[in-house]
């Protein structure tokens, strides 16, 4: 029986990626969205994989659609936590909202979508749980302290949850990206993001489907052994 997928942020940027490579890799694949309602349709006709919209920061919201999702396509096999956002500024300048929002969604979003799956998946004793997690949260970055703060939070909540997984065989794993081709990159000013590039030892933007590779790793059935780890897919840009 193939395995049920799903993929917050799923119907663009590294999301849609990552729940492309799943569903050939065999998966029945579901992709959550928050907002970019034009896009996920087409997302859905161009690619037959199943959308629901909600916002991961709202934890009833979760506990709903994740419910209707079982309800509708099956039992959650693997969750992938990619939904994020920035809201870049220097601390000075920085609002409590722009602090609150990427906290809420991108460190939140991963309990709230975990709190609502993880309990079957340990009763079942199988299950996939894939972090996005970011270079930026292992390294810092200038103007990020929320976003920064926020994915180094996700690498540990990797490791404390995959040692809970661990004897109910459900491995926890995070990936960190560094800068990749997708619209939040996009959104960096182009003189900043020049600097940045020159630091990436490859010399160039990660792609979306390089990710989504090492994330279909992690689902596989391969990967068992593999649990609360991070895999780093920098470009050199970040070692240690
Ligand atoms: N280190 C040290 N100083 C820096 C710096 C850095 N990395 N970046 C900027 N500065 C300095 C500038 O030199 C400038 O100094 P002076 O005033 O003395 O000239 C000062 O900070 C202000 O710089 P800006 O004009 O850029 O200030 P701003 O307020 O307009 O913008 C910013 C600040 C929003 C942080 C902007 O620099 C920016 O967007 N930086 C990019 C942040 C970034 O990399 N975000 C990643 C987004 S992608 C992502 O997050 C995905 C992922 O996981 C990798």
């Amino acid at each position: 029986m193939a395995r049920i997928a799903i993929v917050t942020g799923g119907t663009r940027g590294i999301g849609e990626a990552i729940s492309l490579a799943l569903k050939a890799q065999g998966c029945t694949v579901v992709a959550n969205y928050a907002g970019n309602e034009e896009k996920a349709k087409a997302f859905t006709a161009e690619t037959g994989i199943r959308a629901y919209r909600w916002d991961v920061g709202d934890h009833q919201a979760c506990i709903a659609g994740c419910a209707q999702v079982a309800e509708e396509v099956g039992p959650i096999d693997i969750v992938v936590n990619n939904a994020g956002i920035t809201r870049d500024g220097v601390l000075h300048r920085m609002s409590f909202e722009d602090w609150n929002e990427v906290m809420r969604i991108n460190l939140g979003g991963c309990f709230n979508m975990v709190k609502a799956t993880f309990p079957a998946m340990r009763e079942r004793g199988w299950g996939r749980v894939v972090n996005i997690g970011s270079i930026n949260g292992q390294a810092g970055q200038y103007g990020q302290v929320n976003y920064a703060a926020a994915k180094s939070g996700i690498h540990g909540f990797t490791k404390a949850l995959a040692q809970e997984g661990a004897k109910y065989g459900v491995t926890v794993n995070a990936i960190a990206p560094g800068y990749i081709d997708t619209d939040m990159v996009a959104a960096v000013p182009q003189p900043v993001l020049d600097k940045i590039i020159a630091k990436i030892p490859v010399g160039r933007l990660g792609h979306a489907d390089e990710i989504a590779r090492g994330v279909a790793f992690l689902c596989s059935e391969n990967a068992g052994f593999v649990t609360g780890s991070t895999l780093s897919m920098n470009g050199g840009q970040h070692m240690y």
